[in-house]
């Protein structure tokens, strides 16, 4: 487990990146989702170790890796947002450059090792083909290669999926699945696809400010009754949303909008709406829109919050929070 405690994060400017974060990160697949601009990228480099916080601790399986770096960066697989790759070199060659780079070898040498990392992302055949003339899957696909050479603890994934194709995202969403088996594996996306169809826990983060920690089932739950979907001409759409949640407004016909509000319990849904079963994205659109004091508590919460004490201790769970962590028990 990676157990962050209070992180804060300034950047130069002053940017403050982080306000704060705690967070359990168990094993298994983790999305951390948010807007661009939100910290997600800031996160991951400090929990990587590549990156010093301004405050904070992050610990991983109870061993201080803020101390330690050397200690997480053993045991990392790290897919930055933007992988560097010399478009001449082969993928093949690419990938062993990369492993002489990170001091990794395989038993029968790099270069049955880098054939073998191609055969696990399925680039066996595009292995000789220069990456320069790659597609945006196969390159993500080369980088989770070097990612997962040497077998790491923790998988860092940032923003895997942006710019990839229906097809492709499928393709790599298969990898990163069957690669979270036995390590802890931190995704970070704006895409909630992603996370709905990946993750058994997720973090949302909005301008460096941790706003749930949830699971997709109690997200989805959390809104469900509160969302109301009716028609709204374009003309009035301005005026309407003065006087309503609205979630997403979506050109239906030129004109008109079919339009999604959330409607806080005990308010009153617009006329002629009628209510919709909650997705996971309108839960993520209700936590970028709505202040905190409107946001359902259940919708923020459904795992246990992270203990108080030193990082790595195992987290208590709150009074009457039975039935949220046992939406977290997937
Ligand atoms: N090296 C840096 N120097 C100054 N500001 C930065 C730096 N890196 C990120 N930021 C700022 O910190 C905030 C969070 O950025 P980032 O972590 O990249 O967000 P995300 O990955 O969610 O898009 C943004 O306002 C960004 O402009
Ligand atoms: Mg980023």
């Amino acid at each position: 487990m990676i157990a962050i405690r209070n992180l804060v994060k300034i950047h130069p400017g002053p940017v403050c990146a982080l306000r704060g974060v705690d967070l359990d990160i168990p094993e298994g697949m983790f999305g951390l989702l948010g807007p661009n601009g939100a910290g997600k990228s800031t996160f991951m480099s400090i929990v990587a170790g590549l990156v010093e916080p301004t405050a904070g601790t992050v610990t991983l399986d109870g061993h201080d890796t803020i101390a330690d770096p050397g200690y997480m960066r053993e045991r990392l697989g790290y897919l930055p947002q933007d992988f560097g790759f010399y478009p001449d070199l082969s993928g093949r060659a690419m990938l062993e450059f990369l492993l002489r780079m990170k001091g990794i070898s395989g038993p029968r040498g790099r270069r049955t090792l880098a054939m073998e990392l191609l055969a696990r992302v399925n680039l066996t055949a595009a292995a000789g083909r220069k990456v320069g003339g790659y597609s945006g899957g196969m390159r993500q696909r080369l980088g989770l290669a070097q990612a997962i050479a040497g077998n790491p603890r923790v998988l860092i994934v940032d923003e895997p999926t942006a710019g990839l194709d229906p097809e492709e995202r499928q393709r790599f969403y298969r990898l990163l699945a069957e690669m979270s088996a036995g390590r802890v594996v931190l995704l970070s996306t704006h895409i909630v696809e992603d996370v709905a169809t990946l993750c058994p826990q997720l973090a949302v983060i909005r301008s460096g400010e941790l706003v749930a920690h949830t699971t997709p089932e109690a997200a989805c739950g959390a809104v469900d009754g509160l969302i109301w979907e009716g028609f709204v001409d374009d003309a009035a759409l301005p005026e309407f949303a003065r006087h309503h949640r609205v979630i997403s407004a979506v050109l239906a016909g030129g004109r008109t909008n079919r339009v999604r509000v959330f409607v806080g319990v005990g308010k009153a849904p617009p006329d002629r709406f009628s209510q919709s079963a909650g997705t996971l994205e309108d839960a993520y659109l209700v936590l970028m829109r709505c202040s905190a004091d409107e946001v359902p508590p259940a919708l923020a919460r459904s795992v246990p919050e992270p203990s108080a004490g030193a990082a790595g201790a195992p987290p208590v769970p709150r009074a009457g929070g039975a039935a949220a962590a046992a939406g977290g028990a997937r």
